[in-house]
């Protein structure tokens, strides 16, 4: 199998990514392919979601995605967590990388995460971008790098509205990235997450994004579950309410598969 390289983004906070890609890379892990995770944000939160440390920045300081751009070698900073599941993990010092991409980086800013993502894709069925809710350079690295983007949206207003400004922007970095080395980025679609059934608004976007973005929005929705806000106390190894804290992402999972 080809390796395929898929950002999960939008310039929206708590919308569900770090969960979402984090439980991808793990449920894709579990059905035996090769997964690499790669958190492209300074919070941390699927780094600390995956790898169950307390610190992230105390853990991996100088031993995080940061170095691995800085240096343009990933392979010294991958960390194994389980079987077929690698991650090259963040800290909070990721916030620095702009300085080094516009002050000592030798190439178009854009460019540092693909390249290192590059010399190791081979190795890996997927890999899976955590990005930060910003449209900064970490996201545009995140986006010139991907195969393919997911976009997690939860069913308000904001995102809504957030959604045709961030698909403007995978546009503008799809044609710099054809330009630059002739493949392009794909958008696998949009996911609604967060969806509370006791909220009519959400009912109301949900139907909105359906009328308006139809056959690019995932079938799954991933609802609001006590169990899967929970993951980031119990983690994946040893939770007992694990089943059902993942149970909904195993369709968005099949879906996914078809797509690529
Ligand atoms: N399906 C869910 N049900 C309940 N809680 C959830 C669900 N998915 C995620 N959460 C919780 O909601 C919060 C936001 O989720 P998450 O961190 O995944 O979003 P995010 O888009 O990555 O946020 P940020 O933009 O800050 O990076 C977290 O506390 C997470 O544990
Ligand atoms: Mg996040």
């Amino acid at each position: 199998m080809k390796s395929k390289t898929i950002a999960f983004s939008l310039q929206k906070g708590g919308v569900g990514k770090s969960t979402i890609s984090g439980v991808a890379s793990f449920l894709l892990s579990q059905k035996g392919y090769k997964v690499l995770h790669v958190d492209m944000d300074s919070q941390a939160n699927s780094t600390q979601l995956l790898t169950e440390v307390e610190d992230a920045t105390e853990t991996f300081d100088e031993r995080d995605v940061l170095e691995a751009i800085k240096q343009q070698n990933p392979h010294p900073f991958i960390l194994n967590i389980s079987e077929n599941l690698d991650i090259l993990p963040s800290t909070d010092y990721l916030a620095t990388l702009d300085q080094f991409l516009f002050n000592e980086f030798n190439q178009s800013p854009g460019v540092a995460l693909f390249n290192i993502i590059e010399k190791i894709r081979e190795a890996y069925d997927f890999i899976i971008v955590d990005t930060p809710p910003a449209l900064s350079i970490l996201t545009i690295n995140s986006l010139f790098a991907a195969d393919y983007v997911v976009i997690p949206t939860n069913l308000e207003k904001f995102s809504y509205n957030a959604i045709e400004r961030f698909l403007g922007t995978v546009q503008e970095v799809n044609e710099f990235k054809t330009e630059q080395v002739n493949s392009s980025i794909e958008v696998l679609g949009i996911l609604r997450s967060m969806h509370d059934k006791r909220r009519s608004d959400n009912k109301i976007f949900s139907d909105m994004l359906e009328e308006t973005y139809q056959d690019a929005l995932f079938e799954t929705i991933i609802h609001r579950r006590a169990t899967t806000g929970r993951l980031p106390i119990f983690g994946f190894q040893g939770n007992t309410e694990l089943p059902s804290a993942v149970r909904q992402h195993r369709s968005f999972i099949e879906e996914l598969i078809q797509r690529v």
